[in-house]
């Protein structure tokens, strides 16, 4: 297992000297280590300046530090060319651009797009508006009570009319990994684009863009140790520049009159406005220290993690676990007998464990496993054994109050 101690100095909030954290919420938004807050203030201290239009030093700078950044991300899931790489606010912007840039032009009443019922909000609600508005058909591959796909008819949900699949690479709820490099497969059989929702999956595990070979490709910054409003989108080129832009304004245009605009080339051609630059910058830092902390090094500790914390909840009688994915990432959906999931939220939260309760901004997930909310923990590489342990006192205690 990684040395938790060690790693722990690397991020400010487990330095304060007040009673320890025990964060168990990862997959919501992770913390961030000093490397990415000192980079991103030494872009407001020394070189504030905006990107691809000053003309002096600092504006130079700041413009090299954001580009950098596409080539890191580059490096880092082996994506085939920079020019993929679009910097969005997050994955779902990132959804939303391809939903309506790309399925607003190309999609009809002739045609359908999949999604699987494991999806997170964020990878639904902007296929069922951009479905709505063609006439196209929403198709759903079923969620199995394992907390995996069903895919056993998976060959009747896809026809030539399927125009996309969109899918989750790992589920923010079950922690499941998804078979998603023989379903893009699958979808591309039937000349589908494909669309992948990397949010969970970055973060935890070596992802590698050009052996998946899917069409795009998103993630969020701030779930990886980077900061909040930066993701990206990876498209493919050909696609991205038959798309129309997602936004108008300055930086995605290439000349403009009073009548018509012309496009700048992708990827800024979806980068309208100022950017993020801080933010983009920010996400270069977390990607170091993830490399430099080793992603192999952190999948196996998270694993070690998951195992152990099924172990102990398993031997609480009062939890009820949901999901048994054999390939799964480090989360642990859970509900307490007879304890709402916000009242275990707000009770742990006096012995300093922070783990989220609700609907995990899926619903219809919610829906089908018969309950309204469930607790969830999740664990990243500042995690240890001993968080679990802590947690699993603390519900043990909770679980007397309410009984
Ligand atoms: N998608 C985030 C979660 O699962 C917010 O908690």
């Amino acid at each position: 297992m990684l040395d938790v101690a060690s790693i722990r100095k690397d991020f400010p909030i487990y330095n304060k000297g007040n009673s320890p954290l025990i964060y168990l919420d990862s997959a919501s938004t992770t913390q961030k280590p000093q490397s990415v807050i000192d980079t991103i203030t030494s872009y407001y201290d020394s070189y504030t300046a905006n990107i691809h239009r000053a003309l002096y030093t600092i504006g130079e700078k700041a413009t090299d530090e954001y580009e950098k950044v596409r080539e890191k991300v580059k490096l880092f899931l082996n994506v085939p060319d920079t020019h993929s790489i679009i910097f969005t606010r997050g994955t779902t912007e990132s959804i939303n651009l391809v939903s309506h840039a790309w399925g607003t032009k190309f999609l009809d009443e002739k045609n359908n797009v999949i999604v699987s019922e494991m999806e997170h909000h964020s990878n639904l609600v902007p296929w069922q508006m951009v479905t709505e508005q063609t006439g196209a058909s929403l198709k759903f591959i079923p969620l199995a009570d394992d907390g995996t796909l069903n895919l056993k008819e998976l060959d009747s949900y896809f026809s030539p009319n399927t125009k996309l699949m969109s899918l989750v690479h790992q589920s923010n709820v079950f922690g499941t990994v998804n078979p998603i490099k023989s379903l893009i497969a699958k979808a591309k059989s039937v000349g589908a684009i494909t669309m992948i929702d990397g949010a969970q999956a970055v973060p935890h595990s070596k992802v590698d863009i050009t052996q998946l070979n899917c069409d795009f490709y998103a993630f969020s910054g701030h779930k990886m140790t980077g900061p909040t409003g930066v993701g990206v989108l990876i498209g493919r080129t050909d696609l991205l520049e038959e798309m129309d832009p997602f936004m108008g304004g300055g930086e995605m245009i290439d000349v403009v009159t009073m009548e018509k605009s012309t496009w700048n080339q992708v990827p800024w051609k979806f980068e309208a406005g100022t950017p993020n630059i801080a933010q983009v910058i920010g996400l270069g830092a977390a990607i170091d220290y993830l490399i430099s902390v080793g992603l192999e090094k952190i999948h196996s500790h998270e694993k070690e993690l998951l195992d152990y914390g099924l172990d102990v909840l398993a031997q609480n009688k009062d939890i009820i676990l949901f999901g048994h994915p054999e390939n799964r990432g480090a989360v642990i959906p859970f509900i307490v007998e007879n304890v709402h999931p916000h009242d275990l939220a707000k009770f742990l939260d006096t012995d300093g464990i922070c783990i989220r309760a609700g609907h995990h901004c899926a619903q219809p997930i919610m829906n089908r496993l018969g309950v309204t909310a469930t607790a969830r923990a999740s664990f990243y590489l500042y995690n240890s054994k001993e968080d679990i342990d802590r947690l699993a006192e603390s519900i043990e205690k909770t679980a007397r109050i309410f009984a």
